[in-house]
């Protein structure tokens, strides 16, 4: 098979932490007083904290100083980090183990690229990091998605040519980033929200080796 490595997106695509970002930045919308919605929503899955924030008073039309942006962002993550501070293994979506096992068990290499500055507190919660080769998350990146950097850094840290690799992402900013990374992508979610993917699946539940070998050899 072409494929040698695959990289996934955490937030939305091994745990459904996308759910937990949405509260958040709903209670800052809630408070500042305009509505914010779970399709609005689309537009923030992948990308930064600071970006979703500037977005989010985007939607609501609403402009504010720097320091009040450095607060509101701080609140978010406060909230979103309560959320996280009591996640189990049980929150890891269904098939993601079993998939990443038979990745391994092929051979494949793994990796996770996201750009979460809480991804590596997410992936001791839920007691998964040893499952991945190489972990590449928002500390370690300057370039935000649809920028390749998270994604072109975990190859290099895995040895793998870009076009020999696979990427998993529930937002279309992450689809991009493979895309512009030259990568293979499979979108996570549904197919009207997510352009540009080669498939797009609900989910990992079924999903399987000789589905993907199907799909790329
Ligand atoms: C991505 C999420 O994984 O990480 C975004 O999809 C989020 O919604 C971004 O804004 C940054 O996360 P954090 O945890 O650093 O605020
Ligand atoms: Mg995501």
């Amino acid at each position: 098979m072409e494929i040698k490595a695959c990289l996934f997106d955490l937030d939305g695509v091994v745990v459904d932490t996308a759910r937990y970002h949405y509260l958040a930045w709903k209670k800052i919308a809630d408070d500042l007083g305009f509505s914010f919605s779970e399709h609005d929503n689309e537009r923030l899955k992948g990308v930064s904290r600071m970006e979703s924030l500037d977005i989010l008073l985007e939607i609501g039309k609403i402009k504010v100083d720097l320091k009040t942006k450095e607060e509101l962002a701080a609140t978010k993550n406060s909230l979103y980090v309560s959320y996280i501070q009591k996640m189990t293994p049980d929150e890891i979506l269904p098939g993601v183990i079993r998939f990443l096992d038979e990745l391994h068990n092929s051979g494949i290499l793994i990796a996770l690229g996201s750009a979460s500055k809480n991804a590596m507190s997410i992936l001791d919660k839920i007691n998964i990091s040893q499952k991945f080769d190489a972990v590449i998350e928002g500390n370690k990146v300057s370039k935000a998605k649809p920028d390749p950097e998270v994604f072109l850094k975990g190859a290099i840290e895995l040895g793998v040519d870009p076009h020999d690799c696979l990427v998993f992402e529930d937002a279309q900013a992450g689809i991009d980033a493979a895309r512009n990374g030259g990568m293979h992508i499979i979108g996570i979610g549904q197919p009207e929200n997510l352009t540009n993917a080669e498939f797009v699946i609900p989910g990992f539940e079924t999903l399987n080796m000789n589905q993907l070998r199907s799909w790329y050899l």
